[in-house]
């Protein structure tokens, strides 16, 4: 029998001083993306947006060809919950869109998603947004050396609730390093107090997809996109952390430890 612990690779704080560079070439792109994301822009163009500030950066762009992926950035528009191919699909007022990027440098990884407006949104998108963004930041605040990942997981589903939200369950969070996927699996709901044990070294990614309605969801003829079973809107923040013994350090989050707080939402 397979003993998942075991494949955990905990990585050396030297190997996190290696994936802060792609953790915040990340970090920047995706804010920079704040400028693409507008009325009348098609989902292909935020690729090549992102694409070019990307080759600026001189880092990799991890996504392209994993697994046949197309583009260097998912990105999945109102009930598309992942997996978005960029395309001729043109954004619209009120619009909500997730990007997701994995970038590489000198063989690390790092991995985060962002979910934006398009113009100021309606009272349901913003409480979605608050709802994911709350989610995130709970869970990583649980997310510590001594705790479990069952707290984790606890601690997205409460905050979800608290919002009138759902998690989609069958998506989960991962440890991440040389490889973008790799052990453990990190779930997005559980019990606290159970679960595998969070330990020094260990680095991956939380990445809670809430949606208004229900929780399930379909995969669409593209054989990429997943879309909400209820066609209810979706939204999603990734980000890539680092447990040491005394904290847990967001590799993907350039805005400062302070400003990454549940009750205030940097959007
Ligand atoms: N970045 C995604 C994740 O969070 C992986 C996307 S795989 C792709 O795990 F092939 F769809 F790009
Ligand atoms: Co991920
Ligand atoms: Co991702």
């Amino acid at each position: 029998m397979e003993v998942r612990e075991q494949s955990i690779q905990l990585k050396t704080s030297l190997e996190v001083a290696h994936m802060r560079r792609p953790g915040r070439a990340v970090a920047e792109v995706l804010r920079a993306l704040r400028h693409s994301i507008r009325a009348g822009a098609a989902t292909e163009d935020v690729a090549s947006d992102a694409e070019r500030l990307i080759e600026k950066l001189g880092v990799e762009a991890a996504l392209k060809g994993y697994r046949g992926f197309p583009r260097a950035v998912c990105v999945s528009v109102n009930h598309v919950a992942v997996h978005g191919v960029p395309g001729d699909h043109v954004l619209a007022e009120n619009d909500i869109v997730t990007v997701d990027l994995t970038l590489r440098k000198d063989g690390w990884h790092g991995d985060s998603a962002w979910t934006y407006l398009v113009g100021v949104g309606t009272p349901d998108t913003r409480r979605l947004l608050r709802a994911a963004w709350t989610a995130t930041v709970c869970g990583i605040q649980a997310a510590v050396a001594g705790s479990r990942f069952g707290n984790v997981g606890e601690a997205i589903e409460e905050a979800a609730k608290r919002y009138g939200c759902s998690v989609l369950d069958r998506f989960v969070g991962h440890g991440i390093g040389r490889s973008i996927h790799e052990e453990p699996m990190v779930l997005h709901t559980g019990e606290a107090g159970t679960g595998g044990p969070i330990v020094p070294g260990m680095v991956f990614t939380i990445e809670p997809i809430l949606s208004l309605g229900e929780a399930g969801v379909y995969a669409l003829h593209d054989g990429w996109s997943m879309v909400t079973s209820d066609h209810s809107l979706c939204a999603q923040f990734e980000q890539t952390v680092a447990v040491f013994s005394d904290r847990t350090e967001v590799l993907t989050w350039n805005g400062g430890q302070e400003a990454l707080r549940a009750d205030f939402p940097p959007f």
